[in-house]
């Protein structure tokens, strides 16, 4: 099959190239895939590391080549979006079938694609903070992949959503549109209190969102896309400043359970035009190296969607 390879040599890392097709396990489907998308983390992270001939790829939708040998997930023939810890930057894709969702035929694969990690982390983070109807949630990082989908998300769940962005003159309009009641350049600048925050950025952003927290409020660490760590000043996580009970969690996407069952709603709202899927970037898998270039280079905010085959 054909695939995108890491290759160091290669001007953004990657060429596409020829790999063996992947063998599924009894609990795996094998996927045909139509579009992937890119990950910040994946192109800046994962796949500078990678051994020379990896196949990478976490967010994949296609049809289903051939169902799972014991039976689970959905016939061939199927759409589907998939979720994986590599291989989804192929032709051909063995996929989990707790990682699958189905979509609603006649679906843009394309925007589909988008969903797995920016969607399914902004919903499962959003689950984490809890109730959102009349509530107020801050997202930092809202611009970029999860983040869109978390503004969305929030909004739709009925909470005031305040969004962070470096650049909120540039910016602010676009998330509004998403759902943003309210845009800010850093969480200080926010007004009052919030009753929970979704950090894509962390460090310093993480620590001044915290100070936001409301009493039980709830601040869920997704991402630490500035790359610093956190300081908290002396005392503040103490609790005796009028706001008791204030938590920060943890959280890693591929260690959450019910996936399929994201999968497939979040497919369903942007197949029928509920959800923006936060498309930044959309071309042939074979100029990938130009979106991987503006990820890393901070230039494009949202998702990169490559077309496969
Ligand atoms: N725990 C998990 O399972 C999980 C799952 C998914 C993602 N993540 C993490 O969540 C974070 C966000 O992921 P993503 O895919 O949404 O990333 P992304 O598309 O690159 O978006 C990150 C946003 O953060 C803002 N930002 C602020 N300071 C930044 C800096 N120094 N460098 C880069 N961006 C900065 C940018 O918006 P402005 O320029 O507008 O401020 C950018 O749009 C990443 O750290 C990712 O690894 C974790």
């Amino acid at each position: 099959m054909r695939a995108l390879l890491v290759d160091p040599t290669a001007p953004a890392g990657l060429r596409l190239g020829s790999a063996p097709d992947p063998q599924p396990a009894p609990h795996q489907a094998l996927v045909r895939v139509a579009a992937t998308s890119l990950n910040h983390g994946e192109v800046a992270i994962v796949a500078p590391g990678a051994a020379p001939g990896t196949v990478l790829g976490w967010d994949a939708a296609g049809y289903v080549e051939r169902a799972a040998a014991d039976g689970s997930g959905p016939p061939a023939g199927t759409p589907v979006v998939t979720l994986g810890e590599a291989g989804g930057w192929a032709e051909l894709r063995a996929v989990d079938t707790r990682f699958m969702g189905v979509v609603p035929d006649g679906a843009d694969l394309g925007a589909i694609s988008t969903i797995p990690v920016a969607g399914a982390s902004a919903l499962r983070a959003l689950h984490r903070v809890g109730p959102l109807l009349g509530r107020r949630i801050l997202v930092t990082g809202a611009t970029g992949g999860v983040g869109r989908y978390a503004v969305q998300l929030a909004r739709q769940g009925g909470a005031y959503v305040v969004a962070a962005t470096g650049d909120p003159a540039g910016r602010g309009e676009m998330l509004r549109g998403l759902g943003a009641h309210a845009v800010v350049s850093d969480p200080a600048e926010v007004e009052g209190v919030v009753d929970g925050v979704v950090d894509l950025v962390g460090g310093r952003q993480l620590v001044a969102a915290y100070e936001k927290l409301a009493e039980g409020g709830v601040l869920v660490a997704v991402g630490h896309s500035g790359g610093d760590g956190e300081h908290f000043a002396h005392g503040v996580l103490y609790g005796d400043q009028g706001r008791h009970d204030r938590s920060v969690v943890s959280f890693f996407l591929l260690g959450c359970g019910g996936l399929a069952r994201d999968l497939e709603w979040l497919a369903g709202e942007v197949a029928g035009g509920r959800l923006d899927a936060g498309e930044a970037w959309r071309g042939a898998w074979g100029d990938a190296g130009a979106a991987v270039a503006a990820l890393r280079g901070r230039r494009l905010h949202g998702k990169a969607v490559l077309e496969v085959g």
